[in-house]
C-alpha cells in the first residue's frame, strides 16, 4: 500500500488492535482478527535491537501462518537507524506490511528515559526528523503514534500533528492522555477533537475504549477516522465483533444484541490462545498467566484459577487450570 492511500484503508479498516508490549503478539493477534480487528499492530520493536540482528528483538515481526496485513511499530531516537530498520521491515515483510507505526508516546522510563517514545514529544525537531527520514525510506504509510502532551496541563498534540504531516506521516493516532499522566484520570477525548480539526492527514482515536458503547461515543464525540483498541481487548478479543456490530447498525447498540460470550466460551478462547503460544513457541506459554487472568475475570470461581494459573508453564497445565474452572462452573450450575 502506499501512503497516499492510508486514508481510503482506514475508511474500512476503523477498528484496530494497539500495539501492546507482551501482549500483541501473533497468537492474541490472530484471535483478535477472528474476532473482526481491522488490523493489528505488533508489540513495539527496538530499532537498535533489529540493527544488531538480535534475535529476541527479530522475532517480534514475526507474523503468523494467513497474517495477510499487520501494522509494525518501531521505537527509537535514531533517523538512520529508524530508517534503515524501517526498510529492512519492509523487505522482509513485503505486501504484508500495511504500516509502519513510530512510537512516540510511549512514558515509562526505560524507554523515555532514552530519549524515545514520550521523550520525543518533547523535541518536535528530532520528533519531524525521524517521522521524515522513516517516511522516505520505505513505500508504505508511516504513522506516529503519540499522547496529548508530555507534561500535564500542556497540551502539545495539535502542533504535534502539524509536524508530522509536513514531516511525511501519513496518519496520527492518539492517546488522549499526558506522558506524566501514565494511566491516571480518564482519557481527554476532546483533544483528540480539536487535533482532527486541526489535521489534514487521518486522526485515530485511542484511549478508554472498553465496549461497543464506547467505541460509537469516540467516534461520534471526535469525528476520527479510525479508533485503536488496547486494555479493552485484553482477555477480550470479541470486543471487536461487538463494535463491528454495532457500527454496522448505524446508531446506539443494543446491549442485548451484540455477541457476548458466555463464560464457558471466555476459557475455552484463553484455552485456544494458550495452544497458539505453545505452537509458535513453547517458551512464550508462560504469557498464558496473564492474559489467563484477564479471560477469567467475573467468572465464578475466577481466583481460585488465578492461583492455578501462576504456577503454570505449559498448555497442558493451563488444559488442566481450565478444565478445573468448567468443572467448578458446572458444578455451581448443577446447585442452581
Ligand atoms: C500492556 C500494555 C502495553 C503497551 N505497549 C505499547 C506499545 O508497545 N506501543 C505503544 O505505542 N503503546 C503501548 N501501549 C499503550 C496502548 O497502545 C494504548 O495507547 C493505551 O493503553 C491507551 O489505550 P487503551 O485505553 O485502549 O488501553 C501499551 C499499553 C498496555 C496496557
Amino acid at each position: 500500500m502506499k501512503a497516499a492511500d492510508y486514508r481510503s484503508f482506514l475508511s474500512t479498516h476503523r477498528v484496530m488492535l494497539a500495539p501492546m508490549a507482551g501482549v500483541s503478539d501473533p497468537a492474541f493477534r490472530q484471535l483478535c482478527a477472528e474476532q473482526g480487528a481491522s488490523l493489528a499492530f505488533t508489540e513495539m520493536v527496538s530499532a537498535k535491537g533489529l540493527s544488531y540482528a538480535n534475535e529476541r528483538t527479530a522475532h517480534l515481526v514475526d507474523l503468523y501462518d494467513g497474517e495477510a496485513l499487520v501494522g509494525v511499530q518501531i521505537f527509537g531516537h535514531e533517523p538512520q537507524t529508524m530508517a534503515d530498520q524501517a526498510k529492512w521491515i519492509e523487505q522482509e515483510l513485503g505486501e504484508r506490511l500495511a504500516v509502519i507505526d513510530i512510537n512516540m508516546g510511549c512514558p515509562v522510563k526505560k524507554i523515555a528515559g532514552k530519549g524515545d517514545g514520550a521523550a520525543l514529544i518533547k523535541d518536535l525537531s528530532l520528533a519531524a526528523q525521524i517521522t521524515s527520514a522513516v517516511a522516505q525510506a520505505v513505500q508504505v504509510p508511516v504513522t506516529v503514534k503519540t499522547r496529548r502532551g508530555f507534561y500535564d496541563g500542556e497540551e502539545t498534540c495539535v502542533d504535534f500533528a502539524h509536524i508530522a504531516q509536513e514531516s511525511g506521516a501519513a496518519a496520527i493516532a492518539l492517546h488522549g492522555r499526558f506522558a506524566t499522566q501514565m494511566y491516571r484520570g480518564r482519557a481527554d477525548w476532546d483533544c483528540i477533537a480539536r487535533t482532527k480539526a486541526a489535521a489534514a492527514i487521518p486522526v485515530i482515536g485511542n484511549g478508554d475504549v472498553f465496549s461497543a458503547e464506547d467505541a460509537c461515543a469516540l467516534f461520534d464525540q471526535t469525528g476520527c477516522d479510525a479508533i485503536l483498541i488496547a486494555r479493552g481487548a485484553q482477555g477480550n478479543p470479541w470486543i471487536f465483533a461487538q463494535i463491528s456490530a454495532a457500527l454496522k447498525s448505524n446508531q446506539t447498540p443494543n446491549l442485548n444484541e451484540l455477541p457476548f460470550p458466555s463464560f464457558e466460551e471466555r476459557i475455552e478462547m484463553a484455552r485456544l490462545h494458550a495452544h497458539l503460544l505453545h505452537e509458535r513457541e513453547p517458551r512464550s506459554v508462560l504469557r498464558m498467566r496473564k492474559h489467563a487472568c484477564w479471560y477469567v475475570k467475573g467468572i465464578p470461581g475466577a481466583a481460585a484459577a488465578r492461583g492455578m494459573f501462576n504456577t503454570c508453564s505449559t498448555a497442558e497445565d493451563f488444559d488442566k487450570a481450565f478444565d478445573a474452572l468448567l468443572s467448578h462452573l458446572s458444578q455451581q450450575e448443577v446447585g442452581t
